[in-house]
C-alpha cells in the first residue's frame, strides 16, 4: 500500500503576507485524512515562517533543492542539514527548470540526491524528457538515463521512503496535461526499471506526476495505478484548487 502525497513546489513565488494567507487557507481547509500525504515547498528564506505556521497541523514542509556539498566554501548554497535543521522534511531534487537553466546535469542531480538522503531527508527526484524527445520516441531512453545516473550513485535498497516525479517537460507551466494514460505508462516504466533491481522496493515507491496538474484532471491522473499523486506547480499557489488535488488524493491509495 502506498500513501498518496501532494507536494506543493512553489518556485519563485510568495512573500510573507502572501504565504501566511495561502498557508492558513491550507491548514484550515485541507482535511485531516492520514491516507494521504501533503507537503509544501516554498522558497528557501521563507521555510523557518512557513514551519512556524504548519506546526501543528500534519502539512509537511520541503525544499525546492539542496546543495551536493555538506559545509564549506560555498557561496550561496543551501545545504540538505540547513533544510533540516529549520522544519523540512522534504526536497525536490533534479527539477527540469534546475536542469535546464541552471545547468544541473545527471551527475550533480544525483551527487544532491545522496547529500538529501544523507541529511536524513526525503528527495523528490524530478525525471522527464522535453518535448522534442518524446516526439523522437526517447522518452523511456531519457527517464531511464535520469534514473540510472543517480542509481550509479545510490543503490536500489538505499532509496528507501524516496520519491520520484515524472515531470514530462512540456506539460510544465503549459496548461498541457499528459493523458492519464501517457503518465501511466511512464510510471509503469518507472517502476518497472527498479522492479528489476529490488522488487520489494519498487512496490513501495512512490511516483508522483507533474505538470499542469489541477484540481480538475487530478482524480483522473491519481486513479492510474502506478500514479501515487503529484507534484504541482502554479495550482500549489491558489488554496482552493490546491486542496481540490490534495482531495482528489485521498482515497486513490493502491
Ligand atoms: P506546473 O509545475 O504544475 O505549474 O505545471 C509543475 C512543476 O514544475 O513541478
Amino acid at each position: 500500500m502506498r500513501r498518496p502525497l501532494v507536494a506543493g513546489n512553489w518556485k519563485l513565488n510568495g512573500s510573507r503576507a502572501a504565504n501566511g494567507a495561502l498557508l492558513r487557507a491550507l491548514v484550515s481547509g485541507c482535511r485531516d485524512d492520514a491516507g494521504r500525504e501533503i507537503v509544501v515547498c516554498p522558497p528557501f528564506v521563507y521555510l523557518p515562517d512557513a514551519a512556524a505556521l504548519l506546526g501543528g497541523s500534519t502539512i509537511g514542509l520541503g525544499a525546492q533543492d539542496a546543495a551536493a556539498e555538506s559545509a564549506g566554501a560555498f557561496t550561496g548554497e543551501i545545504s540538505a542539514a540547513m533544510l533540516a535543521d529549520v522544519g523540512c522534511r522534504y526536497v525536490i531534487v533534479g527539477h527540469s527548470e534546475r536542469r535546464a537553466l541552471y545547468g544541473e546535469c545527471d551527475d550533480m542531480v544525483a551527487r544532491k540526491f545522496a547529500a538529501v538522503l544523507a541529511a536524513g531527508l526525503v528527495p523528490i527526484l524530478c525525471v522527464g524528457e522535453t518535448l522534442e524527445e518524446r516526439e523522437r520516441d526517447q522518452t523511456e531512453a531519457v527517464v531511464e538515463r535520469q534514473l540510472r545516473a543517480v542509481l550509479g550513485r545510490v543503490a536500489a535498497s538505499a532509496w528507501q521512503g524516496a520519491v520520484v516525479a515524472y515531470e514530462p517537460v512540456w506539460a510544465i507551466g503549459t496548461g498541457r496535461t499528459a493523458t492519464p494514460q501517457q503518465a501511466q505508462a511512464v510510471h509503469a516504466f518507472i517502476r518497472g526499471q527498479f522492479a528489476t533491481l529490488d522488487a520489494r522496493m519498487a512496490g513501495q515507491l512512490r511516483i508522483l506526476y507533474g505538470g499542469s496538474v489541477k484540481g480538475a484532471n487530478a482524480a483522473a491522473l491519481f486513479g492510474m495505478p502506478d500514479i501515487d499523486g503529484g507534484l504541482v506547480g502554479g495550482a500549489s499557489l491558489d488554496a482552493q484548487d490546491f486542496i481540490l488535488i490534495c482531495d482528489a488524493a485521498s482515497g486513490s491509495a493502491t
